[in-house]
């Protein structure tokens, strides 16, 4: 039976070599498109019947068997079977087993091209979603740690050095940022991805009178596609949200990285729990951060699925090529690798502990209110921040002399270098000082922290 259906796709009169089948057969992966597959068939189905192109008795008959179908997949008792090739081919010849010939009526006006871009179309919007919700939850972990976090003071950093104090809050703020942007990429990748090529059939359109708007709205799509010669090319939505996918998978690895700088002893500013760290099978003291470790790693392969698939489409002609079968491994294999990594990274920030003490410690070193010094003669003494700027460096260099940290320099020694320094600089020196003076919109003031944290909690509340 299952040979008598593959051949029918063949125009052969001898079997196809096994090394056919082999490279040819995408059953493997697309068999996780059953659930599309169908709905789309019965859309199909219903659409062909309301226009009088099949029978009323017939698509009841196939509506009947997708659903008997669909419930043999996921209870596991569906064979799928190689030689059928795909999720297509698999699931009309079930259903001929199933209907008989009416089965056979149901690829009346469509063609596996239209068939697969409207089935991966609806994957993609699917997985768009619960990227979409996980990255919501991600971000809601971010906020509470920010909130409990927004005046614990930390270094700041650029090119790895201590450069300014700021809040803990503050900076697990920027990846709730960052992530919002994921999302507005994911959702525009949704928006121009939902489209349904169903009805472009091969690639030319049909001769049948299909109801195209019908069967877009059944499935949830805004429209059908335009032409029918790109509704069956086109594989920019698996592109678009590749890209939104390996954006997001670069931040997870940026906050991964530093989450393991952050555990390691020689930093010391957080720790993770046992649920979040392993042992070393010989060094009975080491508590590694594998799962942050391996976010970042991830993204290789998430990236990776974005370059390959441009580099399949690249050089295609229109319309269909067999080339395009190649989106969907890569896709899918990104898309559990991204939805692990949000889950893993989401799981430590709620399980991360603030090292407070070490942070504001590490906070004070290399200087780092030196910037505030050179703005208090600015603000004070009307200097012009390149003077300041200057004066600054010689009083840092005559602590880093005397191997004190700014706020322990003697005000004599100050008054060397400029006499108009009075003992108030002393309340710009401490890091608290710091952070709480740094009140600009977007700045890292505690009292902005907190702010903005509400602000989020209430946006993620009305599920946005
Ligand atoms: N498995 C194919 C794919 O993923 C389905 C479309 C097959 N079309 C064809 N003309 N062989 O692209």
């Amino acid at each position: 039976m299952s040979r008598k259906i593959a051949n029918l796709t063949r125009r052969q009169q001898s079997a196809a070599d096994p090394i056919l089948d082999d490279i040819n057969a995408s059953i493997d992966f697309d068999r996780h498109l059953f659930r599309q597959d169908v709905a789309a068939s019965r859309a199909h189905a219903a659409m062909l019947a309301k226009q009088g192109i099949i029978t009323a008795d017939d698509a009841r008959k196939i509506a009947h068997g997708l659903d008997t179908i669909l419930s043999e997949i996921e209870s596991g008792r569906f064979k799928f079977k190689r030689a059928l090739e795909d999720i297509h081919m698999n699931v009309e010849s079930r259903l001929t087993e199933l209907i008989g010939p009416a089965a056979g009526r149901l690829h009346t006006a469509r063609s596996r091209n239209d068939q697969i871009a409207t089935d991966f179309r609806l994957w993609i919007r699917e997985t768009i979603d619960s990227v979409d919700a996980a990255l919501a939850g991600y971000q809601r972990a971010l906020v509470e740690k920010a909130l409990e976090h927004a005046a614990t003071v930390m270094p700041g950093f650029t090119h790895l050095q201590v450069a300014q104090p700021v809040t803990f809050g503050h900076h697990l703020l920027a990846y709730v940022e960052m992530a919002s942007r994921d999302r507005g990429r994911f959702a525009d990748a949704r928006k121009r991805a939902n489209f349904c090529p169903l009805g472009a059939a091969a690639l030319a359109g049909t001769a049948f009178p299909v109801d195209r708007a019908m069967t877009a709205k059944a499935l949830g799509f805004t429209a059908p596609m335009t032409n029918s010669l790109d509704a069956v090319s086109d594989r920019d939505f698996v592109l678009e949200t590749l890209a939104a996918a390996a954006i997001t998978a670069v931040h997870l690895s940026r906050f991964a990285e530093e989450i393991v700088i952050w555990c390691s002893p020689l930093v010391g500013f957080i720790s993770l729990s046992d649920r979040f760290t392993t042992g070393s099978s010989i060094m009975p003291q080491k508590r590694n951060p594998d799962a942050a470790e391996l976010v970042r790693a991830k993204t290789g392969r998430i990236v990776g699925a974005l370059e390959a698939l441009l580099i399949v489409l690249k050089g295609l002609p229109l319309a269909y090529q067999k080339d395009m079968q190649e989106d969907k491994e890569g896709a899918m294999d990104a898309f559990s690798a991204l939805s692990v990594s949000i889950a893993a990274m989401t799981g430590m920030v709620r399980d991360m502990t603030a090292n407070v003490a070490r942070m504001h410690q590490a906070a004070g070193m290399g200087y780092s209110t030196a910037t505030d010094l050179a703005d208090w003669l600015v603000r004070e003494h009307q200097m012009p921040f390149r003077e300041a700027h200057h004066v600054t460096a010689r009083i840092v260099a005559k602590a880093a002399a005397q191997n004190v940290p700014l706020h322990q320099l003697p005000l004599t020694a100050m008054q060397a270098i400029e006499k108009r320094i009075t003992k108030d600089v002393y309340a710009v020196l401490s890091v608290e000082n710091s952070v709480r003076s740094r009140t600009s919109h977007g700045g890292t003031a505690p009292k902005n922290v907190r702010r903005a944290a509400n602000r989020w909690l209430k946006i993620l509340a009305k599920g946005q």
